[in-house]
């Protein structure tokens, strides 16, 4: 009888877990070199996702989990600096705004690093990483990013 009441609990967890970073094509903001990043960005998020979802012990996963912490890491900054130059470019109004949340947000991945090389197998810490960053990047690339999309097209136009 038990056995028959589905536990709600639990099937939400599974959903939270499951969920992925597809990248589509209405994500792009139309500039080439960003557009190029973001996707590696998700493609590498995937693959990290994936890792840290697996059923292997975190002795045989910590190896590719440090890689992409690192990866994240450097990459992020780069890719910040691109489209940040990119916005100068085209003089994006809300440059400022813009440069700080990515300040903040490397802030935050860099306080998740600091953490993780402190303690490598704490997977509360890894779980907590991974879902900050997949709520961050999809809501930037989709939002915050869009504003940059919107603002060259308009000024194209002109
Ligand atoms: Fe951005």
């Amino acid at each position: 009888m038990l056995e028959t009441i589905p536990d709600k609990r639990h099937q939400v967890k599974r959903n939270k877990e499951d969920k992925k970073v597809i990248w589509k094509d209405k994500y792009a903001i139309g500039v080439e070199v960003i557009d190029r990043q973001h996707k590696e960005l998700f493609e590498r998020f995937n693959k990290f996702l994936k890792v840290v979802r697996s059923e292997h012990s975190m002795e045989e996963k910590i190896d590719d989990i440090e890689e992409t912490f690192n990866f994240m890491g450097e990459y992020v900054i780069a890719h910040f600096q691109s489209e940040e130059a990119v916005q100068k470019k085209y003089n994006f109004p809300e440059y400022e705004r813009h440069h700080q949340i990515h300040e903040n947000f490397k802030k935050d991945v860099m306080e998740f690093k600091r953490k993780f090389e402190e303690d490598k197998y704490n997977e509360e810490l890894i779980m907590e990483f991974s879902g900050r960053i997949l709520t961050w990047l999809i809501n930037h690339v989709t939002g915050e990013d869009q504003k940059i999309s919107k603002y060259i097209n308009r000024k194209e136009e002109e």
